[in-house]
């Protein structure tokens, strides 16, 4: 039945409306192309294929954790070492239950605590998806942590403390597009994986939920509103920025410009007003402040006005569309230096996506400033700007020195 499908699903391509088909193959149709939308709002592929590979879902992609390192497996639909094999149950217990094929438990690094929120028939799509990709033979060695977190069954544990598997149900006294953009982001969207601040176990404190934690080198601040860094931002400035990776406060740098460029971007305008909506309708607590050393902010403020001004103005405010606001940036804001101290060591390139293809990009001060300018001049942004504490010198050392182990 499935090749029939991939065939019928070929012959429409081919030949246009003109093929006959039955009803079974339509309605298997419009599953895949469900499937395909909920994959790409799920972000399946960005973990799943190796970056710039030509087999989407083989697998092989390090993904790091605390823990170490873990490697996302092949799931094209090969039989061997894919899931081609797999029952229906099999490969719904994977997504949302956390269970590989022989019952053993998965590391949270795949995200099944937010899928779990999906539905059945979401999975079910998914996977008429997943099987009208080309199945590629590719056998993946997954766990590469260290004693004892090698062993799966340290998860029960972890399982039985985070892993509260429940399917998303609608809050009746919200709109259609409010439960619309809770169920995307906090079901297959997963943004709290990176958004929600996490416990030394890596499972999620739901009661800080989506109020910033740093990854992989990465800071994604914290998205609530209310007094939270997006009290500012309008609906639609929520809305521009997933589906552009910028807007005219702030443009989207690492990892979520990957986001970006795999999922919010391909999601419909609705579903992305959606998500900006819930949003909207979080709480957050304002940015804390400890007031900085006056001679290391006039420091910064010097190194400032001389290499980044030019493009992000004298008051911070950028360049609408090209240059970020630094005022209005949650990155600026959040107490945690890591993305900016790493912005400006290295430079960032913002996201391109089909309707922009070419993002402006900010050169690196890494191999110019040493580590007291570098300090001087976050600290000077974060006081300035974003009302954030002070940035130490070995702050920025270590921040250094983090960037050279780096291998992304
Ligand atoms: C953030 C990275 C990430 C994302 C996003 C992700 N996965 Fe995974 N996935 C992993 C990792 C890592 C594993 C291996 C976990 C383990 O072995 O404990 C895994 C395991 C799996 C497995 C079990 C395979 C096996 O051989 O045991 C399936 C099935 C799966 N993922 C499907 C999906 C689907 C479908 C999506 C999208 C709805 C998805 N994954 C999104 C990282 C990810
Ligand atoms: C893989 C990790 C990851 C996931 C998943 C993720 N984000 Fe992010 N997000 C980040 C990081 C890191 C940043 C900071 C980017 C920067 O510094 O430019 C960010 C920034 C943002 C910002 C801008 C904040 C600001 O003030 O600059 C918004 C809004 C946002 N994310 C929304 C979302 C939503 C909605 C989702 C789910 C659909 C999501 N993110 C999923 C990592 C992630
Ligand atoms: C050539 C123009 C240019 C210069 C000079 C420049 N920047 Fe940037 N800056 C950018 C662009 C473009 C981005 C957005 C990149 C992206 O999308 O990831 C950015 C992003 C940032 C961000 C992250 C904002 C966010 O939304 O996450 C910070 C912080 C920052 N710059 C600070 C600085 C500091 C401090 C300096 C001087 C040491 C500087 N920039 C110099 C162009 C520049």
């Amino acid at each position: 039945m499935r090749s029939g499908l991939v065939i019928a699903i070929a012959m429409i391509m081919l030949c246009g409306s003109a093929v006959v088909v039955d009803a079974a193959d339509v309605q298997d149709f419009a599953a895949v192309e469900r499937g395909h939308y909920l994959a790409d709002a799920a972000d399946c592929g960005s973990c799943h294929t190796v970056p710039g590979s030509n087999h989407p879902f083989s697998g092989g992609r390090p993904i790091e954790t605390p823990f170490g390192i873990l490697v996302a497996p092949n799931i094209t639909s090969d039989r061997e070492t894919g899931i081609g094999d797999w029952t229906d149950d099999e490969f719904d217990a994977a997504v949302r239950g956390g269970r590989s094929r022989n019952g053993a438990r998965l590391y949270p690094a795949m995200p099944f605590p937010y899928y779990s929120r999906m539905s059945r028939q979401d999975v079910m799509d998914i996977r008429a998806y997943l099987d009208t990709i080309q199945p590629v033979r590719h056998a993946v060695q997954v766990n590469r942590l260290p004693f004892p977190l090698n062993l799966r069954i340290s998860m029960i544990a972890w399982d039985a403390l985070y892993f509260k598997p429940e399917e998303f149900h609608p809050d009746t006294s919200k709109s259609n597009d409010w439960n619309r953009g809770a169920y995307l982001t906090l079901g297959p969207g997963h943004c709290g994986a990176c958004h929600t601040p996490k416990t030394f176990l890596g499972g999620d404190k739901p009661s800080d939920a989506l109020r910033g934690y740093t990854l992989q080198g990465w800071t994604a601040p914290g998205i609530t509103s209310g007094k939270g860094p997006l009290a500012d931002w309008s609906i639609a400035d929520i809305e521009v920025y997933l589906r552009t990776g910028h807007n005219r406060y702030a443009a989207a740098a690492g990892l979520m410009s990957e986001v970006v460029k795999l999922s919010t971007s391909k999601m419909t305008n609705d579903d992305v007003k959606a998500i900006a909506t819930y949003l909207k309708d979080t709480s957050g607590p304002a940015a804390q402040s400890s007031a900085p050393d006056k001679n290391v902010v006039s420091a910064g403020a010097a190194i400032y006005q001389d290499l980044c001004a030019a493009c992000h103005r004298r008051d911070g405010k950028g360049v609408p569309g090209l240059f970020p606001d630094l005022a209005e940036t949650a990155t600026v804001k959040t107490r945690d230096p890591t993305t900016v101290l790493r912005v400006i060591l290295q430079g960032a390139q913002s996201v391109s996506t089909g309707p922009e293809p070419t993002g402006p990009a900010m050169p690196g001060f890494g191999w110019q400033l040493n580590d007291a300018q570098i300090a001087a001049v976050a600290t000077y942004v974060r006081d300035h700007f974003g009302k954030a504490p002070p940035v130490s010198e070995s702050d920025a050392r270590k921040a250094r020195s983090d960037e050279a182990a780096r291998t992304d």
